[in-house]
Formats: C-alpha cells, structure tokens, sequence
C-alpha cells in the first residue's frame, strides 16, 4: 500500500486528478468508480478543469457510483445520482448513459443488486475506485461489521453516519436509514483503490485501516488486501499514522513522473 501525505487536499485533488488523466490517456476507456461526500469534490472539481484544458476526454470515461440512498425520491438533491450528475456528469461534459448507479427506489432490490455487479462485470471491471473514508471506518456503506468479501447489496447505516451525513439533507428531511452499496468484496476487484481523507476528524478511521488489524470492525481495513492500494491524506488525517515519516520518504524519494 503506498501512503501519500500533502499538504492540503488541494494537492491531493491533483494528484488523484493527474492518474486519471493518464488512465484514460493509456486505455482505449476508462472505468471510474465514484465516491460521494465532501471527499471527492476537489478531484471532481479538478478534473473539470482537465477537461476544460482539453488534457482528458470525457467520451472516454465511464463511471459507476458507490452507493445510493434507498427510497429518495426521484431528483432528490442528496441521492447520489444527483451529486454526481452535479459534480460530474454535467461539469465534465459526460454522457449520462456513461454513468450507473444502483437505483434505490427498485421494487426488486436483491435484483436491483444483481443487476448493478453484472452492469460493473459487463463494463469489464471498475480500473480505478475511488473511496472516501466514514469516521466509523466504512467505505461505500459498508459499516462495521460488514463481510470482507460482501457483494452490492441492501445495508443499514449506523447512527453516527446518518449524523455524519446530515448536513446534505434539508430541514426536516430524514436521512435515510437503508442504503444499497457495493460490497467490500465488489469494491476490492477493481484494479486500483484510491482513497483518501482529509481532516483529523478522519485520523482514527485512517490510522485504523492502514495500520490497524484487518477486520470487519474497520471495513476500509480490507484495503491491506488489495494489492494496488494508495491513500491520500492530508496532515490532519495523517495524525495518528505511526509510520508517517516513512511514508514521506518513499513518497519523496519517488520520481514526480510515476505519480500514484
Ligand atoms: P465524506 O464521507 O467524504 O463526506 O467525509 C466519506 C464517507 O462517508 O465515505
């Protein structure tokens, strides 16, 4: 797993930005896994301007979302399927038939399920995922106490990320509290894991899945599984890392062209 520190997340934006700059620059397409939350916004929002300097074609990138709030009404603003239409599928120009998401508001939704991993199988696989990182350690909504091989399927969100997730929902809107997402085991496939926090308040969860034991407790700790695995970090997520230090030297001693 290769750990980088920056300075602000900015920088790290920017390097998440340049590997898929050259992602979709090596493959005839790209397949993008897309994260929500206040985490990605910056990459997004970079990439933007990738494809405003004409460094990254959109008609080249495909993408499939994380996960997605069960029983939100069609254009609610906080379903996924509209913050990723607002922060990438129309900032970037993409077609929208090029982004999927599983659709929380299915009758059949073990079907629904089946379905979302067999359009992901059929894209031939997710090459770069994106992650953000919950203050309980999930990643997706796969909350504490999630299988390490799960699969797309219907999860209940705990207490403290229904809190953590309060403040993109109006007054006197409930946050729901089911949820379809990808499994870890789904989530583990793809060929590179790119996740990142930014903040002490993330410190715990960061320290806990990059160093800590792998175990279902800390779901992002199945990370240490994959073998292609960078994490992104500012100094406040990075303040309870035991092996900073390391990490910066590798980081340093790397040649600028290799990026993540
Ligand atoms: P955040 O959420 O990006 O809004 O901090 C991350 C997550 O819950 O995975």
């Amino acid at each position: 797993m290769e750990v980088v520190i920056v300075a602000a997340p900015s920088e790290g934006a920017r390097l998440v930005a340049d590997a898929i700059v050259r992602l979709v620059r090596d493959q005839d397409e790209a397949v993008i896994g897309l994260a929500t939350g206040s985490t990605p916004e910056g990459t997004y929002a970079e990439l933007g301007l990738r494809v405003a300097g004409g460094s990254l074609d959109p008609d080249h990138v495909r993408g499939f979302l994380l996960d997605e709030y069960v029983g939100l009404p069609e254009g609610h603003p906080a379903s996924y399927r509209e913050v990723i239409r607002r922060q990438v599928v129309e900032p970037l120009g993409l077609h929208p038939a090029r982004v999927c998401g599983p659709n929380g508001l299915a009758d059949d939704l073990p079907l629904e399920c089946r379905r979302y991993e067999a359009a992901i199988a059929s894209a031939g696989g997710v090459d770069l995922q994106l992650l953000g990182i919950g203050t309980d350690g999930h990643i997706g909504f796969n909350e504490p106490g999630s299988s390490l091989s799960s699969r797309t399927r219907l999860k209940t969100l705990t207490a403290s990320t229904r809190a953590d997730n309060r403040r993109f929902f109006g007054e006197g809107d409930e946050v729901p509290s089911h949820v379809l997402t990808q499994g870890i085991g789904t989530i583990l496939e793809s060929s590179h894991l790119v996740l990142m926090a930014w903040g002490s308040e993330k410190a715990a969860a960061v320290a806990a899945a990059v160093e800590g034991p792998l175990r279902a407790l800390v779901p992002a700790s199945a990370i240490q599984l994959h073998p292609h695995a960078t994490v992104v970090v500012d100094e406040g997520a990075a303040g309870s890392l035991e092996l900073a230090s390391y990490y910066r030297e590798v980081w340093e001693a790397k040649p600028a062209w290799q990026g993540i």
